[in-house]
């Protein structure tokens, strides 16, 4: 046979074979004529070059992540194993209710842990991000206004202080937005907000406590008066929720309706590229119109109950991202209720004690007792230096720190917005303090360098203009 594989041939045949491809089959065309350009590396040096690489890139593990209003804690990371665990990640979508018991036994219990913790009848796990959760809450919001004879009640009311996602969600809803003032102690305007229910029909006010100016909404009790008075609901944004986890509920607050971020308090970072988790939790009253199904308990069984027809139907396939639920439930059982409280003490106590040392380096937007973050201003930095908040994020950077969350909230001029956390021990709290006060030495002795900042890191200061206006989006671009 002529063109046999050369594991066919005869012991005798191989001694004047000659090793060509063409021996074992393959057409003359297709040889290779010149031998092939390896890198010409060895293991270590690429496994050094890679390693490099990966040091690139700052993130939680490598350093202090201070980035105001995304709680970027650190997660532990046998909460990713547990979630990662074969019996959770190989589950088949169409399983049956017997075959997933264990699943939705972890459904149902944290359901019932997270209803407890902040005030809630049922929490349904299908929002896959805090502004899902923002979308799903407007949508039950109109369902039930709806189900009253009052689909005409078509506006909402959000401070400016709100997240962006807030007034997005609201228009998405099908609602008219109007903005509430802030007050000069930080807190909402009250006189303005009750003409604003007496000149609309308010369908909702939509809050975080603490603001996003780190501020507890003292006057709580009275806005949720107001507007419940004035028929409206009131729905919380629950992103916040690291600074209140066992000291005080939502639900008790006067909010009808909350979302929670899961990728924030509970055990899976923001902002980190993964599947999000921004369950829905309401009132008794508004059970009826949570998505469908619900995971309920019937005879020893758990079930998905789809029975409710006032339903606003489903936001996500499924059970939602159930890996982030699951690393929730691990987490609220690996701390407990004492826990939880701890974790928002000690959150509580690391953003004082940080204001408490910065505000006399920088100036304080508010100058009051915060709660899990805080607001500096470098507005007077700008006039008398041209330093913006911009340029001291940058030059962070240089001394291996994230950036604080710059220019949100808006109403504050140049503001630098600080979110330590928990998981930060004094001695980084204090090396960040220590940085940030040689940084203001630097803008009167050294502003040059603030300007040119970062200069350390292989990739300098960017062009932000230039990068939204003519965004190259891959390689070939
Ligand atoms: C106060 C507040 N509300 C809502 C959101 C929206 O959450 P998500 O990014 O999961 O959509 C965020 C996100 O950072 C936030 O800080």
């Amino acid at each position: 046979m002529k063109n046999r594989p050369i594991f066919y041939k005869k012991k005798e045949e191989l001694k004047n074979v000659k090793l060509s491809a063409l021996s074992v089959g393959i057409p003359e065309n297709l040889i290779r004529k010149k031998p092939l350009r390896f890198p010409t590396l060895a293991e270590n040096e690429v496994a050094r070059h890679y390693t490099y690489l990966s040091t690139l890139n700052h993130g939680v593990d490598s350093g202090f992540y201070p980035l105001g209003s995304c709680t970027m804690k650190y997660n532990f990371k046998i909460l990713e194993k547990i979630a990662g665990n074969e019996s959770f990640s190989n589950i088949y979508p169409f399983s049956s209710e017997e075959d997933i018991q264990g699943l939705l036994e972890i459904l149902y219990r944290t359901d019932k842990s997270l209803s407890e913790i902040f005030g809630y009848a049922h929490f349904t796990f299908q929002p896959a991000a805090g502004s899902h959760g923002e979308h799903t809450g407007l949508l039950i919001i109109r369902a039930f206004h709806k189900d009253n004879g009052e689909s005409d009640r078509d506006v909402v009311l959000i401070p400016d202080t709100a997240h962006g996602t807030n007034p997005a969600s609201a228009v998405l809803a099908g609602y008219k937005v109007r903005k509430i003032p802030t007050n000069d102690q930080g807190n909402l305007d009250l006189e303005f907000l009750k003409k604003e229910v007496s000149n609309y029909k308010v369908a909702a006010l939509m809050l975080t406590n603490p603001s996003t100016l780190g501020l507890f909404e003292t006057q709580i009790l009275e806005i949720a008066e107001i507007v419940h008075d004035a028929g409206g609901l009131l729905y919380y944004d629950g992103a916040n929720a690291n600074a209140l986890m066992g000291i005080i509920r939502p639900g008790d607050m006067g909010f009808d309706v909350c979302h929670l971020n899961l990728h924030k308090t509970f055990g899976t970072p923001h902002g980190g590229g993964g599947p999000g988790s921004g369950p829905v939790g309401v009132k008794d009253f508004l059970v009826p119109f949570l998505p469908n199904p619900l995971v309920k308990m019937d005879d020893g069984m758990y079930v998905l109950d789809s029975s409710s027809k006032k339903s606003i139907g489903k936001v996500h396939g499924f059970y939602g991202n159930i890996n982030v639920v699951i690393k929730a439930f691990v987490f609220i059982i690996m701390y407990g209720r004492d826990g939880l409280k701890h974790v928002s003490q000690q959150a509580i106590i690391n953003a004082n004690y940080l204001q408490e040392k910065l505000k006399d380096v920088y100036k304080l937007a508010y100058n009051r007792r915060c709660m899990h973050e805080f607001v500096l201003s470098a507005a007077k930095l700008k006039k008398d230096f041209g330093i913006s908040a911009l340029d001291i994020a940058k030059r962070l950077i240089d001394y291996g720190i994230h950036p604080p969350t710059i220019y949100f909230p808006q109403i504050v001029s140049e503001s630098m917005m600080m979110e330590p956390t928990e998981s930060e021990s004094k001695e980084e709290l204090d090396d960040f303090i220590q940085i940030m006060t040689d940084i203001r030495a630097e803008i009167e002795t050294n502003p040059e360098i603030l300007h040119d900042a970062p200069i350390t890191r292989v990739v300098g200061r960017l062009d932000e203009a230039k990068a939204v206006k003519e965004p190259k989006l891959t390689a070939l671009d």
